[in-house]
């Protein structure tokens, strides 16, 4: 063989045994599908089936992106027996129904992803509550109130664990009108009363849903009204949990008392947290969570915020940024929470709250 021809074979087989080697190194064979990308597993709670649990998972700002998408794909990983919609689902009007399928194709036609309307359907403006309301309609019984805006409901519905009371103060209706949350008026009235009505059914805990926070290390103020937070502080709701700021934010057990009568915003009072560990007791105060990360673009945190001093945790554009969901699980005795975040992100947090007196029920 002379010396061009020779060049001119190993010209041909060098690249040909390369490529061949490279399908080896990386196990590909054209016509599969590729494996799902490596990421952490994503595993359920674990639920003693002796000990009756409920087991929800709550979040807001969704979206129909990618980010909805992983996320949704991690709730439905964690199978919970219920969703709590925290509000701003499509960010568009006339796609109601591609993001209520969105929804049902990952968890299924008959899950409870329950409802509150976030400030982007609540007018029409990027969505309609009304149209989601009825592609992911109640699907829990002996709800009260209305669904979408103002409701609560025992779970289970015998012998019920939580009372879940979703109320939307700081959000802007048709006509540019504002529900009235202020001071002793009808819905404010209506969210005590529920609130007191689980007390006295001995409802072990209480959760209360809306789309706006009060305190936050994000962009917004207190939306939900300084008022109705410290009533909810007040009637010693257990879990506030809230979306709007898109991060995730945890705070202390906040209460009222001596040094602390009135929890007041953009101002830090150490009096006002009850307890700040981790590990909480039932009673003593309220932890509040905001959960905007199911799914579209994350917010930065401030961690010089002047109500920074409240939090214990927290996550946003700039800071250990995550989608991902809170998933709670709550029994006669504790309930425990954790942020799960969506495959490819790290960050998490979890706490509990512990009963020391067991209920007579
Ligand atoms: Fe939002």
């Amino acid at each position: 063989m002379t010396g061009p021809s020779r060049q001119r074979m190993w010209s041909a087989v060098v690249p040909a045994a390369l490529l061949v080697l490279t399908l080896i190194l990386t196990g590909c064979q054209a016509g599969q599908p590729r494996p799902p990308s490596s990421g952490r597993p994503v595993t359920p709670p674990s639920i003693d089936p002796a000990v009756p649990t409920v087991h929800f998972t709550a979040q807001g700002d969704v979206g129909l992106g990618t980010g909805a998408r992983q996320v949704l794909d991690t709730i439905a990983s964690l199978r919970p027996q219920l969703n709590l919609g925290l509000g701003d689902y499509s960010y568009r009007a006339g796609i109601e129904q591609e993001f209520c399928d969105m929804v049902t194709d990952k968890l299924g036609t008959d899950f409870p992803y329950q409802l509150v309307t976030g400030n982007h359907e609540s007018d029409g403006h990027d969505g309609d509550i009304a149209n989601f309301v009825k592609c992911l309609p109640n699907r829990l019984p002996g709800l009260q109130g209305e669904y979408g805006t103002q409701w609560y409901v025992d779970y289970p519905e015998q012998d019920p664990l939580v009372r879940f009371i979703m109320v939307s103060p700081g959000i802007t209706f048709h006509g540019g009108n504002t529900l009235n949350y202020s001071q002793n008026s009808r819905r404010w009235n209506w969210t005590a009363r529920a609130l007191d009505g689980a007390k006295s059914r001995n409802i072990p805990w209480t959760v209360v849903g809306m789309h706006t926070p009060c305190l936050s290390v994000g962009r917004y103020d207190c939306q939900a009204g300084q008022d109705f937070t410290n009533m909810l502080i007040r009637k010693k709701a257990d879990l506030v949990l809230t979306g709007h700021e898109h991060l995730y934010q945890r705070s202390h057990q906040l209460g009222g008392g001596t040094g602390c009568p009135i929890l007041v915003p953009d101002a830090f009072s150490g009096d006002c947290i009850t307890d700040s560990d981790a590990s909480m007791v039932e009673g003593e105060g309220t932890v509040f969570a905001t959960v905007g990360t199911g799914g579209v673009g994350l917010y930065d945190v401030r961690d010089d915020d002047s109500e920074a001093g409240y939090f214990a945790s927290w996550s946003g554009g700039n800071r250990d940024p995550a989608l991902g969901t809170l998933d709670v699980t709550a029994t006669a005795d504790r309930l425990s929470a954790r942020f799960v975040p969506a495959e490819g992100y790290t960050f998490t947090d979890s706490f509990d709250i512990r009963r020391k007196k067991p209920l007579q029920r």
